[in-house]
């Protein structure tokens, strides 16, 4: 498949572009209004019963769209599907009307341990069986499409049969989820392990591709690290926009979880992710 498909042919609506929202700009964003088209919460934050978080949460809802983004679900994993987050995560997304719920294609931990990372799989068809049903399971029970993201990885499993774009695809068409496509993990994997970000890019089936991440990163030696506390970096927007030429313009928002500068700042490179997917489709047009 190649070249961007026309809009009515997504999974998902396409938003525009958002932010991820954080507590550090709550007041600014509810005395200022700013031109912030969507924002994506963090699901993990808001599963409480009351307090400061859901009144936050309410208020700014009532001005903007919202997607619902987790790093609990440990689809890949074998322990058994929690199914008590999954109602909270139902229970919250009554309370939201999200326009989608996103995880990670990854396992974080065991029945016995949680490992607190977003761990690569081994890319097998065992593991495509496995993480289909499971999506599946997931599907059934929010009675929603699922929207999974790449995650950045600094091993890889010798038992791995596929490339990582081919297991993300075969899982997507199989279990008939979106995919959440991070430019940045791409960028990070593809300099760990030494391919091709553009084949990456190639091989995921282009209607799947219902958001994308942009983030920065940081150097620790030889290996590039997730780290989501710096700008988005030239290479990350160079492949952004290699992104946007092959799947069109998709709801994009910039991702940041550390060092969260002040609202402006991140505006600003809204703006440039704006200006650039305008750009690109523009010229493909
Ligand atoms: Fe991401």
């Amino acid at each position: 498949m190649s070249g961007s498909s026309a809009p009515d042919e997504r999974l998902t609506p396409d938003l525009g572009f958002g932010l991820g929202l954080r507590v550090e700009h709550y007041e600014t964003v509810l005395a200022e209004r700013p031109a912030i088209d969507w924002f994506e919460i963090l699901t993990e934050n808001y599963l409480v019963d009351g307090g400061k978080p859901l009144h936050y949460l309410d208020r700014i809802r009532g001005h903007y769209p919202m997607v619902m983004h987790g790093v609990s679900l440990s689809i890949g994993s074998t322990a058994s599907l929690d199914f008590d987050y999954l109602a909270k995560l139902a229970t919250l997304a009554r309370r939201v009307e999200p326009e989608w719920i996103s995880d990670h294609l990854c396992w974080t931990g065991t029945h016995a341990h949680n490992l607190h990372d977003l761990l690569p799989l081994p890319y097998t068809d065992e593991s495509i069986a496995h993480v289909v049903d499971r999506v599946t399971q997931v599907q059934d029970f929010l009675g929603r499409r699922l929207m999974l993201e790449n995650v950045s990885s600094y091993v890889t499993w010798q038992a791995s049969e596929y490339t990582e774009w081919e297991f993300l695809a075969a899982i997507a068409e199989e279990a008939d989820c979106s995919i959440l496509m991070d430019v940045n993990n791409v960028y990070v994997s593809s300099q760990n392990h030494g391919f091709d970000p553009l084949d990456y890019l190639q091989g995921i089936p282009v209607q799947r591709v219902g958001q994308m991440h942009l983030a920065g990163h940081s150097h620790n030696g030889s290996l590039i690290i997730d780290t989501h506390d710096h700008p988005v970096p030239d290479p990350v927007w160079e492949l952004y926009g290699h992104a946007v030429a092959r799947f069109g313009s998709v709801p994009t928002m910039i991702e940041r979880d550390a060092r969260i500068p002040p609202l402006g700042e991140l505006l600003v490179e809204l703006d440039h992710a704006r200006a650039l997917s305008a750009e690109v489709v523009e010229a493909a047009a």
